[in-house]
């Protein structure tokens, strides 16, 4: 991590928000950060009123839910397929205590799909903001009539990263 990295955690997130952000694997963390400094990025060139605190303490934590030691490398890899090629195939094939070796991939799914609910309830566990849970919660929701600006653009900025 950069020292910008750096700088970004210690602004945005609170000391129960760097555990959660710590939890999560190198690659996640990563990710996370990019979500979050595209977003900055954006933002200086929007006439959008968004709480930019809000949202990017959310892009932040948005996959708490996954945890370092979830995915193996070649379990990444195949949730990333079956979720882009056949993404049904997720919720019939995923097991939340697998047995075998073979199997876990299979807990990939099961981490994959329950992720926005379990990074939810940590965050609320861990006293963040509600705003900043239901963000969590809906980040891999297909968007609705009158949801928040700050989901618009964790939804938005998330597909393309
Ligand atoms: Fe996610
Ligand atoms: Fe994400």
């Amino acid at each position: 991590m950069t020292p910008e990295d750096l700088a970004l955690i210690d602004f945005y997130l609170d000391d129960p928000g760097k555990f959660l952000f710590g939890q999560m694997s190198w690659i996640d963390r990563q990710h996370a950060l990019t979500v979050a400094k595209t977003i900055l990025a954006k933002s200086t060139a929007t006439t959008e009123k968004i709480e930019l605190k809000t949202l990017v303490t959310a892009a932040l934590l948005h996959d708490i839910g996954k945890v370092d030691g979830d995915f193996s490398f070649i379990s990444r890899i195949m949730v990333g397929i079956i979720r882009r090629v056949k993404p049904a195939l997720r919720g019939k094939m995923a097991m939340r205590y697998p047995a075998t070796f073979w199997e876990r991939f299979r807990y990939g799914l099961y981490v994959d799909l329950t992720h926005p609910a379990r990074g939810a309830h940590m965050a609320r566990t861990f006293g963040l903001e509600n705003d900043i849970v239901e963000i969590i919660r809906h980040h891999h929701d297909p968007p609705r009539l009158g949801q928040s600006i700050e989901l618009t653009w964790l939804q938005l900025i998330d597909s393309q990263n």
